[in-house]
């Protein structure tokens, strides 16, 4: 892919060669998104960071990252509080918006809004996550975060096995991520979800085709064994009819200290996109894992930095300049917990 200029909307624009050009562009940004340099690179520059559904680290990502490349960042988190709550047309708000920013982030409740919105853009839309539809930079971080942290394991992407746990119905993160590893080799899932909210066919469909081998459980216990990666899933409540709706698959998978102990090697990897639900009804993820070194969660959260200043490096074309107008950070800097 060219992907200067580029709309990123879903993970199949990607093969692997662009993928390792991405994770190459990210591994020379570490100095910067570890604040021990700064650059200027993209001085001037507007990014339009538009929140149509609730976020926390990809919309302060996506901002952190325009920032630490020397960009400004101009925000609607809220859709009543921009003219679609007028009755505005996508296609109209993207004529607007596009003209005031030089890259746009869109997140929207809707499957199928950020692409109709890139359709009317004059500058580049970076898909934030459409309904239950795809999140393709979760994606990207997420592999990244997966081989960083096989890599110390002495493996690599060819040959993961990784359990997806949880809501894979409506789960865009998942669905991304699924699409992503099947452009490796010899990948083996394990889909361990509830009968009613399993991966739907046209990902399987795709796992097939890409000789991903899979196979699907309700049983946490069974499926978690043998892999390297277990990536627990939220139940998606905000996609059920209701939320009594979606209360019936709450707490119904839910991975613990005690169930970690009993059936997985000493060496599997936890990962979630997050927000995890933590209240009582739900908790797939339980708090007492914490402390476990093999608990990726929020070291794949600070990867959402890295790689979305690769994105944007990339998408805007300036991967090369990044060293011109660097300098070393003058503040106290502290990151280690
Ligand atoms: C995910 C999302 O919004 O799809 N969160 C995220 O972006 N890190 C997952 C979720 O909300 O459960």
């Amino acid at each position: 892919m060219d992907f200067s200029g580029s709309h990123i909307l879903s993970i199949d624009q990607f093969e692997r060669s662009d993928i390792e050009k991405l994770f190459s562009v990210a591994e020379g940004l570490e100095s910067y998104a570890n604040k021990q340099k700064i650059t200027k690179v993209l001085d001037g520059a507007i990014l339009g960071n538009m929140f149509f559904e609730p976020s926390t680290r990809t919309r302060i990502s996506f901002g952190a990252s325009f920032n630490l490349l020397g960009g400004s960042v101009r925000e609607i988190t809220e859709a009543g509080s921009s003219s679609l709550a007028k009755g505005e047309s996508l296609a109209d708000t993207a004529q607007v918006l596009s003209g005031y920013s030089d890259i746009i982030v869109l997140r929207h409740p809707e499957e199928g809004s950020v692409q109709r919105f890139a359709e009317s853009s004059r500058v580049p839309v970076i898909n934030a996550g459409d309904g239950s539809n795809e999140h393709p930079s979760q994606a990207l971080l997420d592999l990244y975060t997966i081989r960083e942290e096989i890599k110390q394991k002495g493996k690599n992407i060819d040959g993961l096995k990784i359990a997806l746990v949880g809501d894979l119905k409506y789960g865009r993160a998942v669905h991304s991520l699924c699409k992503i590893v099947s452009l490796y080799d010899d990948v083996e899932i394990k889909l361990i979800s509830p009968p009613e909210l399993k991966l739907p066919k046209s990902y399987t469909d795709l796992l097939i085709t890409s000789n991903v081998s899979f196979s699907e459980t309700e049983n946490l216990e069974d499926g978690i064994k043998n892999v390297d990666i277990i990536y627990v899933t939220r139940v998606q409540e905000e996609r059920f009819q209701s939320n009594q709706d979606a209360k019936k698959y709450k707490g119904l998978l839910s991975l613990n200290k005690e169930i970690y102990t009993a059936n997985c090697e000493p060496n599997t990897v936890i990962m979630h996109p997050l927000p995890r639900d933590s209240r009582k009804d739900a908790n797939e993820l339980d708090s007492d894992l914490y402390g476990n070194p093999n608990l990726a969660i929020f070291r794949q959260a600070d990867n959402g930095v890295i790689i979305r200043m690769a994105l944007f490096a990339l998408v805007l074309g300036v991967e090369g300049q990044i060293e011109k107008t660097a300098r070393e950070v003058n503040w106290h800097v502290s990151r280690d917990l």
